[in-house]
């Protein structure tokens, strides 16, 4: 059986498998990137697994599809991930094609994201739409006239990066006021974190270590009415809300789509960004663009990654 290998690198885990052309994840595995100070030790590791997992199935392997943070489609370099532990310029692609002789694909694990949704998910026949994860970053993979948006010199869509708010919150991209400090699983985090500090009223989670707080959790308190749960809730969708209408003028895309950790939320996050959204857009734009969390079933940076591969090799 001929299938590609699809990769994930993300901030705490890099999930890969192989994947058939349907978008299948046959097998699976993951390793906990965290734990890798040296790129070079995690590359290792990484095709290690991924030959463990190519003996099991027995398969032709056809490709690597990469997708990870601050990735380049053109030089398949990584490069100032504000959230990997690797601070610098590093070659992914070459480094996987040295090790695993296969033709190798690098991108955004958010532009992976939006191919997992275009080939496989609600965005099927969409030709102009958005995808934006929401993990320990924030991430977006944005589609236009069907095709997705790599720019000038192959970072288009860092959207986790638009300043929100000038002297806002310190980012990891060593900046104040990045969108992804707020509206992440992680940005989430740090608005119960102020909102402790501005009011005293009860909450059970107060009584969370910051690091233990997550994304669920702060679900779950805000479905059993949390005052500061729901307010982080509402404040996230405000300020995510006003970036839409913004990259909405933009791009004036058919659906927005929302993934990763924080969108499992589900209305929690979409109602009020989807009314601070609407609130904001120029009239032309109200009513016109969807806001649905992402269709996708399965891992959709691992699926996406591998379409690339499906894409260009037969
Ligand atoms: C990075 C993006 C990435 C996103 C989600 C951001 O901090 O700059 O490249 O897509 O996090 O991982
Ligand atoms: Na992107
Ligand atoms: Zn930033």
């Amino acid at each position: 059986q001929r299938l590609a290998v699809g990769i994930d690198i993300g901030g705490t885990n890099t999930v890969f498998g192989l994947v058939d052309k349907n978008g299948s994840i046959l097998i699976e595995d993951s390793i906990f990137t965290k734990r890798y100070q040296l790129f070079d030790v995690f590359i290792d590791e990484l095709c290690n697994r991924i030959n463990g997992l190519t003996n099991k199935l027995n398969c032709e392997l056809i490709g690597i599809g990469v997708g990870a943070p601050n990735a380049n489609y053109f030089d398949q370099c990584i490069q100032n991930a504000p959230n990997l532990p690797w601070k610098g310029k590093f070659e992914l692609g070459k480094l996987l094609n040295q090790k695993i002789n296969v033709p190798v694909f690098v991108t955004n694990d958010a532009n992976a994201s939006a191919m997992a949704e275009m080939m496989f998910g609600a965005a099927v026949g969409m030709k102009n739409f958005m995808v934006l994860t929401l993990g320990t970053g924030l991430g977006s993979g944005i589609v236009v006239n069907g095709e997705l948006v790599y720019g000038h010199t192959g970072f288009a869509g860092e959207m986790g990066h638009m300043i929100v708010r000038p002297e806002g919150r310190h980012c990891g991209c060593g900046r104040l006021g990045c969108l992804e400090t707020y509206v992440s699983a992680t940005g989430i985090k740090r608005t119960v974190s102020k909102l402790f500090a501005k009011y005293c009223c009860v909450s059970d989670l107060r009584n969370i270590p910051f690091n233990n707080l997550s994304a669920r959790r702060l679900a779950a308190a805000a479905y059993a009415g949390d005052q500061i749960a729901l307010e982080a809730f509402e404040f996230t969708g405000k300020i995510l809300g006003i970036a839409l209408a913004n990259v909405v003028a933009l791009n004036n895309p058919e659906a927005i789509f929302l993934a990763g950790g924080l969108s499992r939320a589900g209305d929690l996050v979409l109602k009020p960004t989807q009314y601070h959204m609407e609130e904001n857009l120029l009239s032309v734009f109200q009513g016109k663009t969807q806001l649905k969390i992402s269709s996708v079933k399965g891992n959709s940076g691992v699926m996406g990654a591998a379409a690339l591969v499906w894409k260009v090799v037969e």
